[in-house]
């Protein structure tokens, strides 16, 4: 089975859906790759790279469309959509909400047709998630064009000329592109503050050295589907009052914030963009969307009150040979769950691929059916107090915690009572080191539970506190080693993960 790449026609467009070290990859799956020519020239990836890959180049984009599995980054025009084969299958953006007009016709030809960006947000799909690959590079380039057209360095410096402070740069929405935009603010070395309405996002953001900032209410913006809720009036009234505070004092504002299938909010209005410094940016992301800045004009760039708000929407297409790359691994990923080129199928009992398909063999198939990804704890439904009542009388007696309690009392009692008072020593030392290698655990932040940190840092510590208490024993030399030992490996630990934090935080 052939994989064809036609050259993208999309004005401005400049990714091509596979770079030329995928084409290896799909030869594993026996699938031969043909690309039209110069298709991927504008992402610097040359028509020579793919052919020392392994793939063949078209004569002319006839032969492309003529294929029976075509994978391609925009959606295609109405013109590719008429010149492809009837039966054909076509893996692109699709964007089916906006995009009718062509559905229709790719349904008349009887198109299997794939969207990558309705590839379900699930952990398994994550490889295959071109959406959060191309925010990524979103959130990436949104930094680099900020710092492009601001007038000062981003990093603060001390240098016989005078003294530079940073820039200081607030990031609105923490989810892809925004912790994207953090990581690369932070490594051109501003200060960089970021809020989100999902407060789970907040030891994420901490670990990438940026500040995150909390509003005094209660409402928690995660919703279903791993995205986020539209908040209540009032908590955009409070979040636009930071931000009304916050846009007097930064540099750089980088909005994000979208919910999916909505407009996007209004957080940035006219007044705030008039009360910062001139000079000063405002990158909206979500320009496509309606903008999250009230000035903002969708894929443009233009100067308001002396800031420069940028709105374009092509940001994935301003680093294409990146977006390639990454565009063509969720390409590979996704080719692998329709199988081998002598089994491939679409098989519509795979939640990621029903997902994402939209025609199935020219049958409208979207929206599919809902997936329930939240990344949030799910809230247990609150009984109804019949049921409450219920659940009392059907609880096994034997395990409610009185009686495990009464049952460890009534052991700790035979022990006592029985046991020698060597063995006695012993089981108190190995209950209290239990109890302290736990909290050695237990006290260290969630993120840095790395297997290394948990499991050799409680075993340590119990190590530790029995060395500790054996020292004065019969084998002092014996606990001394063990003490000795124990230490490095805390020690080390914790040096080792701290060495890990410096690489990311610079
Ligand atoms: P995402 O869903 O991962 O992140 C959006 C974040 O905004 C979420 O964390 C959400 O909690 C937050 N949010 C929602 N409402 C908010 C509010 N009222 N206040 C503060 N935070 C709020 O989305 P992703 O993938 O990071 O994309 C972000 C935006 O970037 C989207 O609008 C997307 O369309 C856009 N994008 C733009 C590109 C371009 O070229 N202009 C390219 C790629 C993405």
């Amino acid at each position: 089975m052939i994989i064809a790449i036609p050259k993208e026609t999309y004005p401005s467009e400049k990714r091509v859906a596979i770079a030329p070290e995928n084409v290896a990859a799909f030869a594993k799956l026996g699938y031969e790759v043909l690309i039209e020519r110069g298709a991927g020239k504008a992402a610097n990836l040359a028509d020579s790279a793919y052919e020392e890959a392994g793939a063949r180049i078209a004569a002319d984009a006839a032969e492309v469309w003529k294929c029976d599995l075509i994978l391609k980054v925009t959606p295609p025009s109405m013109d590719e959509a008429g010149g492809i084969r009837e039966g054909a299958t076509l893996i692109s953006f699709v964007y089916p909400a906006r995009n009718e007009e062509l559905i229709q016709k790719l349904a008349d030809r009887k198109i299997n047709l794939l969207a990558m960006d309705c590839v379900p947000r699930i952990s398994r799909a994550q490889s295959m998630d071109a959406l959060s690959s191309m925010a990524n590079v979103a959130g990436y380039r949104a930094v680099v064009e900020a710092s492009h057209v601001f007038g000062r360095f981003f990093t603060g410096q001390i240098t016989a000329a005078g003294k530079v402070p940073p820039a200081k740069v607030l990031i609105i929405g923490a989810g892809v592109a925004g912790l994207a935009a953090i990581g690369a603010a932070r490594n051109m070395g501003a200060i960089v503050r970021a809020f989100d309405t999902r407060p789970a996002v907040k030891e994420e953001v901490k670990s990438l050295g940026a500040a995150f900032l909390e509003l005094d209410f209660e409402e928690d913006g995660a919703g279903s589907g791993g995205y986020a809720k539209l908040m209540s009036k009032e908590f955009i009234e409070a979040e636009m009052k930071l931000f009304a505070e916050q846009a007097a004092e930064v540099d750089v504002i980088i909005t994000t914030a979208m919910i999916p299938g909505k407009k996007s909010p209004v957080l940035i209005t006219e007044e705030m963009v008039r009360s910062m410094k001139p000079g000063s940016v405002i990158v909206d992301l979500a320009a496509e969307g309606g903008g999250n800045c009230e000035l903002t004009e969708s894929g443009q760039a233009k100067v308001a009150h002396g800031v420069t708000i940028i709105g374009y929407t092509d940001f994935p297409s301003r680093l294409p040979t990146q977006s390639s790359r990454l565009y063509g691994n969720n390409l590979v990923k996704f080719v692998q769950l329709l199988g081998q080129a002598d089994d491939f199928k679409i098989n519509q009992e795979d939640e990621v691929v029903r997902g994402a398909m939209v025609l199935d063999q020219g049958k409208l198939s979207w929206p599919p059916p809902p997936v329930e990804t939240s990344v949030a704890p799910t809230k247990k439904p609150e009984a109804k107090p019949e049921e409450l009542g219920k659940e009392k009388k059907t609880k096994n007696p034997l395990l409610s915690g009185g009686f495990l309690l009464g049952l460890l009392s009534f052991a700790l009692l035979a022990l006592g009572w029985n046991g020698s008072s060597e063995f006695l020593d012993q089981i108190t030392v190995f209950v209290l080191a239990c109890f302290v290698g736990y909290m050695v655990v237990w006290n260290v932040t969630p993120s840095l539970h790395t297997p290394l940190m948990s499991v050799t840092n409680a075993i340590s510590g119990i190590i530790l506190i029995g060395g500790m208490l054996f020292v004065s024993g019969a084998n002092p030399w014996l606990a001394g080693v063990a003490i000795f030992v124990a230490t490095i490996n805390v020690a080390g630990g914790f040096l080792v993960t701290q060495r890990m934090l410096k690489m990311f935080r610079k």
